[in-house]
């Protein structure tokens, strides 16, 4: 099978290909990345051999469609992907998140291709956190920044050009990722290499916004349950059970840092700040049979850790300029 991973090189992509290339073998895989600043191709490094690396642009039709015609299924990964970001400049949200999308769609409905696509929890908006409730792929659309407003215009085209057009499309809507190669803009890697740096870590708010943590190849993992066993024009519903609040999270990685569980200070919150994501991940347990295996966050979580304590020429080069840009911020 030929398989072409949009995004390839940025955290959950890369980390799909690595797992592809381990459990599969007999894929062959192309990666299309545009190496934005959230790209690394030195994420691939490992992986280097077996992959045929495409640096392209997935807003482009030309690039999109030379490749979508030779392959025979396309993971869509790419994405502009942080929140922070799309509230001080939508524009390249909007470009490849909702224009990407509909390149790749049109690209597969003109040459018969199978599309997986990779969205996330915040469609649906946040919920209370006492609320009983949990998402579930029958939980109307309603989210709240401009990040997410493109992912769910994105799953739209997805879920139409599949009605309307017959594409053999999935969908697939994920909590919050976590494990190596994340860029460090992302709270658990950025509290990570502060604490690495000397640098207190910093809590938006009060800290006690709640997110659904599950293992990048937890994941993974449940992405190929879907290619293989999902139905065309379905959604699933990723995630672990791994509800934490902010504050407990970073009290933890500060504990297996070995410092105060404390030490942390509080910042200016960001605006419109989804207060709590929660999945209910039942339809693919028991449909598909798909169970995480990182069920111990303070595992997956320690283990992460040691990766960036042992990866610095990694994460250093994106550092500084990540740090300016939540200064200018004030977060
Ligand atoms: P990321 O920001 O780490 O990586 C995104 C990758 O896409 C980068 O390699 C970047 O270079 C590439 N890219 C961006 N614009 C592109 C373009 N126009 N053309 C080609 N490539 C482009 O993101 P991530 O955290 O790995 O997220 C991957 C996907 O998973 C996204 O669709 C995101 O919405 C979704 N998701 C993420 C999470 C999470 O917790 N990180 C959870 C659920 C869903
Ligand atoms: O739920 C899935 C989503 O998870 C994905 O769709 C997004 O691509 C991914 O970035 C993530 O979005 P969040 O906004 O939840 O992730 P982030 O890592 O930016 O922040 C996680 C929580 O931590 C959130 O409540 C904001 C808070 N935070 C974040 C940073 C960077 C802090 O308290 N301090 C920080 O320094």
């Amino acid at each position: 099978m030929r398989m072409l991973v949009t995004g390839g090189a940025g955290f959950i992509g890369a980390n799909f290909v690595h797992q592809t290339v381990r459990e599969h073998p007999d894929v062959e895989v192309t990666v299309l990345d545009a190496l934005t600043y959230a790209g690394d191709e030195r994420s691939l490094a490992p992986v280097a051999d077996a992959v045929t690396f495409v640096r392209g642009d997935i807003a482009e039709a030309d690039v999109v469609d030379g490749l979508v015609a030779a392959t025979d299924v396309v993971v869509h990964f790419a994405a502009e992907s942080h929140n922070d970001n799309s509230l001080h400049d939508p524009w390249p949200f909007v470009r490849t998140n909702v224009l990407g999308t509909y390149q790749l769609l049109e690209a597969v409905r003109r040459h018969g291709v199978r599309y997986h696509h990779i969205s996330t929890d915040e469609v649906y908006g946040d919920l209370e956190l006492d609320d009983p409730e949990r998402f579930t792929p029958e939980t109307p659309y309603n989210p709240s920044s401009p990040y997410s407003s493109t992912k769910a215009s994105s799953d739209l085209l997805v879920r139409a050009w599949a009605r309307s057009f017959g594409v053999q499309a999935t969908l697939s809507n994920c909590s919050n990722n976590y494990g190596p190669y994340q860029h460090v803009e992302k709270f658990i890697p950025r509290q990570v290499t502060n604490v690495l740096d000397g640098v207190r870590p910093k809590l938006y708010g009060t800290g006690e916004n709640v997110r659904d943590w599950i293992h990048v190849e937890d994941h993974n993992s449940a992405v190929w349950t879907i290619l293989e066993k999902g139905r065309a024009g379905e959604t699933y519903l990723i995630g672990a059970d791994g509800e934490k609040d902010n504050r407990t999270v970073v009290e933890t990685i500060l504990e297996l840092m070995g410092q105060e569980p404390d030490a942390y200070d509080l910042v200016t919150d960001r605006p419109g700040h989804d207060l709590r994501y929660a999945i209910d991940a039942t339809k693919l347990r028991t449909e598909l049979g798909w169970e995480p295996r990182y069920t111990t966050f303070r595992d997956g979580l320690a283990a992460t850790v040691e990766w960036y304590r042992a990866n610095e020429a990694w994460w250093r080069p994106q550092k500084d300029a990540t740090e300016r840009r939540y200064t200018e911020l004030g977060r």
